[in-house]
Parts: structure tokens; sequence; C-alpha cells
């Protein structure tokens, strides 16, 4: 495996440097996203996991320049090179969708319920892509295809309403590669799904990665979905980056207890019986970020140190990076 790295190369498509989103609210800043910084390859694939809260969602909106009114934004995004962070919406428009497309935590939110899903699919081509109804009707149906829906030819005359949960999802996942877009978010794409919609579905995402060469960020709360997905993985808490690796060192040696926690709250199929470990505790009010490191109140390893000052994210000689004085200093557990 490649060793992990900041450092922009030739073939780096996404370069997120010092990303920080708050939102203005009658009680004060909210500090959504604190100082993130990733870079993404072509064809990669990076899973960005944490709690509820941890920013995830807002780190996706303010990449697709979606955020809400009330948000402020910092720091760069560079993709192909320029900071799409400063774009108007006019140049972000034709980026969304071409070049960068999402699917969202919720089908239906993105899925128009008066419109057959073949018109909504063709649209994407002929808007984008210039295409003629035609061609797009083609196309759509080789997509459908592409993401195994059944009766994909038929289905382009139904309604969303018409379509399972599991459906749905996978025709926001045609609607999203439709373009063949170099990026593609997906922001929880499974987590309303049963386990077998959800295994078929990553499976999916997996096959189209390899076909398309497409460089994917996959948001979750759960370790469990990234561990046959993705490449590199960012654990986020309160908005910061608390560990980020390749997948194997995160899974493998990882090294904030944040992490360990996350991972010991994976079920496992062959301790059957056993009870889950859980992270007792509450993630840190936002409007009121600790002095310490954040996650300290749940820390079994916390120290005094951890109550006063923020652990700097520091990198290993293996390229991983971990936010914890403990992981620095070498304590004895
Ligand atoms: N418009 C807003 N105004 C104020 N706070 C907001 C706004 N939008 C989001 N937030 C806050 O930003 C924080 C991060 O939210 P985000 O949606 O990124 O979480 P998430 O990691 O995606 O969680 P989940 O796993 O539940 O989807 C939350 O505490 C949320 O309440
Ligand atoms: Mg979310």
């Amino acid at each position: 495996m490649t060793p992990l790295t900041h450092t922009t190369s030739a073939n780096t498509l996404l370069d997120v440097g010092n990303l920080r989103v708050r939102f203005k609210t009658p009680d004060g800043l909210v500090t959504a996203v604190n100082n993130l910084n990733f870079t993404l390859a072509q064809g990669e694939t990076l899973g960005i996991v944490g709690e509820s809260g941890s920013g995830k969602s807002q780190t996706a909106f303010a990449l697709m320049g979606l955020l809400a009114k009330n948000g402020l934004i910092e720091g760069e995004a560079r993709f192909e090179g320029s900071n799409i962070l400063s774009l108007n919406d006019k140049a972000m428009n034709r980026i969304r969708s071409k070049d960068i497309a999402m699917i969202f935590q919720d089908p239906m939110t993105s899925l128009n319920p008066y419109m057959k899903v073949g018109q909504q699919l063709m649209e994407v081509l002929t808007l984008h892509k210039g295409m003629s109804k035609a061609n797009a009707f083609d196309a759509s149906v080789k997509m459908l295809d592409a993401v195994k829906m059944p009766e994909a030819r038929k289905r382009m005359a139904m309604y969303p309403h018409e379509f399972s949960g599991g459906m749905r999802q996978r025709v926001m996942i045609a609607m999203a590669l439709l373009c063949q877009p170099k990026l593609l978010i997906a922001d929880e794409p499974t987590t309303a799904l049963d386990v077998t919609v959800q295994a078929q579905i990553l499976t999916l995402l997996n096959e189209l990665k390899q076909d398309f060469n497409t460089a994917i960020v996959m948001i979750t709360h759960d370790l469990g979905v990234v561990a046959g997905l993705c490449d590199k993985v960012l654990v986020m808490y309160a908005g910061q980056t608390m560990e980020y690796g390749t997948a194997e060192d995160v899974f493998y040696r990882p090294t904030h207890p944040y992490t360990q926690g996350l991972l010991k709250a994976i079920p496992r199929l062959d301790s059957e019986g056993s009870t889950l470990a859980t992270i007792p505790g509450n993630p840190p009010n936002l409007l009121n970020l600790p002095t310490g490191c954040p996650f300290e109140a749940r820390c079994e390893f916390a120290r005094a140190r951890c109550l006063t000052e923020t652990p700097i994210l520091n990198t290993f000689v293996s390229g991983q990076k971990s936010a914890c004085h403990k992981s620095t200093e070498g304590w004895a557990v």
C-alpha cells in the first residue's frame, strides 16, 4: 500500500487545506468543521467516519457549495488545482454533477416525487451534456443496468414512490454517475437500508470505482462500512481530525483512543453473545469547544494535560496521523 501523504502529487484530484465551517446562531458560533486537511488522488476512496454531529455532512456540503445560509467557510479545497470554495454559484453549478457528484443521506430529498425516474435521469444528461433525448434515454437505461436495477427499461417510466429504499438509492447512484464525475461524495448512502441491501450497494460502489476510476469520499458513522471500500480513512470527532491514515493502518494499528473505541463498537459475527462495547458519554458542545482535547471527557486514558492542551495532529513515520497526547508521548497504559 502506498504511504499516506499530504503533499500534492501529479494525480492529486482534491486537496483540502485547513477547512473550517462555522454557523452563526442566536447563541453564538457553532464550529462544525475545524481545520480539516486531506487529499484524494484519482480513483482513490477516502472514508470519513465519526459519530452523529461530528461534521461529516457539513464537510461534504462545504465542498459542494451547499452550506446553509448561516454557514461561514474558511480554508481551501483545490479540485484539479483550483479552489472550488471561492467559485460563484454559476461556476459551481457547472462543476456539480459534471465533475463532482453527491449521493445524499436521504434519497427522497434529491428525487422529485412528481417526476418519472427516467425523466429525472435523462434531464441530467440533456442539461449537463447537451445530449439528445434519445441518447439520454439509452444512456440512462445503461446506467440503471450498471447499478443492477432489475428491468431497467421498464422502470424508467415509474415514479420514485414505486421503488424500494434500496432501489431509490441505486437510482441516486446512477444519477450521480451519469456524467462520469471524477469525484463522488457519498453521504451515508446505505444507512437507511437493511444489511443485505447495504452490502449490495457497497459491492456496487466497489465495482463502479474500478469500472469508472471515480474517486470517492465515503461518509459514514460505521467503520465496518469503510473496511472493504476505502484506501484511506479520516476519523472525525467534534469537527476535527482524530486520526487519518491508510485503511490498513487505521484498522489494524489504530493509535487514537477514539478510533480504538469505534473499532470495538463494530458488531462481529464471530463474537456472538458478547456485549458490544460502546463509548460512554457524548460529544462536546460545538458552541463552546473545550480548551484541551475534545475527546478528553470520554477518554479512558485522559491525563491532566488533555484537559488544558489541544493535541496537535502528529504524523508518524508511516504517514499515519493522530491527534492524541498519548500516542505521541508513549504513555504506559
Ligand atoms: N445550519 C446550521 N446552523 C447551526 N448548526 C448547524 C447547521 N447545520 C449543521 N449544524 C451543526 O453542525 C454539526 C455537524 O453537523 P453534520 O450534519 O456535519 O453532522 P454529521 O457528522 O453529518 O452527523 P450525522 O451522522 O448525524 O449525519 C452539528 O452539530 C449540527 O447541529
Ligand atoms: Mg450527516
